[in-house]
């Protein structure tokens, strides 16, 4: 049997033999010690192939262009039934447009997109301003606390009711049953509880039922993403498909809670290990916009998708058999020297800096990409107002996953400006 890979993290990557890195192991990203075996693969073995007992055998695709050729072609690489390495489970079998192929995933897309359609994210960004705001004012000055708990989960958890319309006192259920879906051990390789999850789920799944049946012949005046699909003709019949309807719920949950959340955390993280990076952005705050986006690149917050071979095809000289999992790793693409400058430093003034996989490519290119932008921008020049610096005071600790790439603590210290 192979070593696990946790064990390996501590010899020189370059040394093992290639049939032994598998990317797939949670603990390379909770130790934060993946960079070498991806810098292997990409040199080495750019298309790779690895036998894992969790989840089955599955190709790593490690460099930018050839993910972007993955992500590119959905005729050949399909998106169902799951877009994570392991599959779901059999708990409860949802179904979600992130994890289908056209026709049915364009009409679920568009039946949502209208939410973040630039006119509804002009009229957020007075709402999320304001927030943010609240959320900057309340915090400890020259404390210490966690910035994940307190900035990070409560920004997006306030946002997320906002674009659900969700009731506002019960909004700390969002980013739990966001956590508890994507702790599937089989599909992420983190350590959640079955259970646990199949009861958050469908807890999740009774409150938005509820939801759902009051807007529908009554929707509010706000756009709001249950309301959308309850009225869209093409989507009003979802909430009878309940395994569809929590599918795409949990979809659009974890969508804009997880990944805004890490970068919200990352880009802290970020400036304090990159001080002349920091420097230059309080000498310059109109590099907000692109930092946000080098933020994101260097978190790469969902570290991969997957895909399914529809039929034979040639990638990087490998032949994929109809039938292969095939795993297009961002988190590998977003530093590849041939596609991107010196990849593993934080630039913040970088000369096209939205050229990243952070959001994927083609029909499933994220959704909510613009609104996660806007949130950040909008953090960022409220933070530069009230404070000089926020201080990293420990080294942060990283959740167990191989999906998600987080954070559940960022101990800082908040300097007030001037
Ligand atoms: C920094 C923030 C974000 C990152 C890094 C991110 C990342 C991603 C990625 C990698 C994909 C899959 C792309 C592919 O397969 O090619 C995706 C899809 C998606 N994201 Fe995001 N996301 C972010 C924010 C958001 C937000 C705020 C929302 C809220 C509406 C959202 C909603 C979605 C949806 C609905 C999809 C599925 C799109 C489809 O299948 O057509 N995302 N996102």
């Amino acid at each position: 049997m192979k070593a696990p890979i946790q064990d390996a993290t501590a010899q020189d990557a370059t040394s093992l033999p290639i049939g032994a890195i598998d990317v797939s192991d949670a603990s390379l990203y909770q130790q934060d010690t993946w960079r070498p075996f991806f810098a292997r693969l990409r040199a080495d073995d750019p298309v790779h192939w690895c036998e894992n007992e969790l989840f089955g055998g599955f190709w790593s695709v490690t460099r930018f262009e050839d993910i972007a050729a993955v992500d590119g072609n959905h005729a050949a690489f399909s998106s169902e039934p799951a877009i994570t390495i392991g599959d779901y489970g059999d708990d409860l079998p949802v179904r979600q447009f992130i994890a289908m192929d056209p026709p049915l995933h364009d009409i679920q897309r568009a039946a949502v997109q209208g939410v973040v359609a630039p006119r509804n994210l002009s009229d957020l960004e007075s709402l999320i301003r304001e927030r943010v705001g609240r959320i900057l004012d309340e915090l400890p000055v020259g404390e210490t606390f966690n910035w994940v708990e307190h900035v990070s989960i409560n920004l997006t958890t306030q946002m997320l009711a906002t674009i659900f319309d969700f009731p506002f006192e019960d909004r700390h259920k969002l980013p739990y049953w966001s956590d508890m879906a994507t702790s599937l051990p089989e599909a992420t390789g983190s350590d959640g509880d079955v259970d646990e999850r199949t009861a958050a789920l469908q807890e999740c799944l009774a409150y938005f039922t509820q939801l759902w049946h009051e807007r529908k012949n009554n929707p509010p005046d706000t756009m709001d993403l249950i309301s959308l699909l309850a009225t869209n003709p093409r989507t009003q019949n979802m909430v009878d498909d309940p395994l569809e309807y929590l599918g795409n719920l949990i979809l659009l949950i974890v969508g804009g809670n997880d990944t805004t959340r890490n970068s919200i955390t990352g880009g802290v993280l970020a400036l304090n290990q990159n001080p002349a990076e920091f420097a230059k952005l309080k000498a310059n705050p109109a590099l907000i916009p692109s930092m946000v986006s080098e933020i994101i690149r260097w978190q790469t917050p969902l570290m991969h998708m997957r895909r399914i071979a529809n039929h034979d095809v040639e990638l990087g000289g490998k032949t994929i058999r109809k039938g292969d999992k095939v795993v297009m790793w961002y988190l590998s693409g977003n530093h590849d020297e041939t596609a991107i400058e010196n990849p593993d430093a934080f630039i913040i003034d970088r000369k096209n800096p939205r050229y990243h996989l952070s959001f994927g490519f083609g029909i499933h290119r994220c959704m909510g990409n613009r609104l996660g932008e806007m949130q950040l921008r909008i953090l960022w020049e409220e933070i530069l107002q009230r404070f000089s610096h926020v201080e990293v005071v420990s080294e942060p600790e990283r959740v167990l996953s191989n999906f998600v790439r987080g954070y559940s603590r960022l101990d800082v210290r908040l300097h007030p400006a001037g």
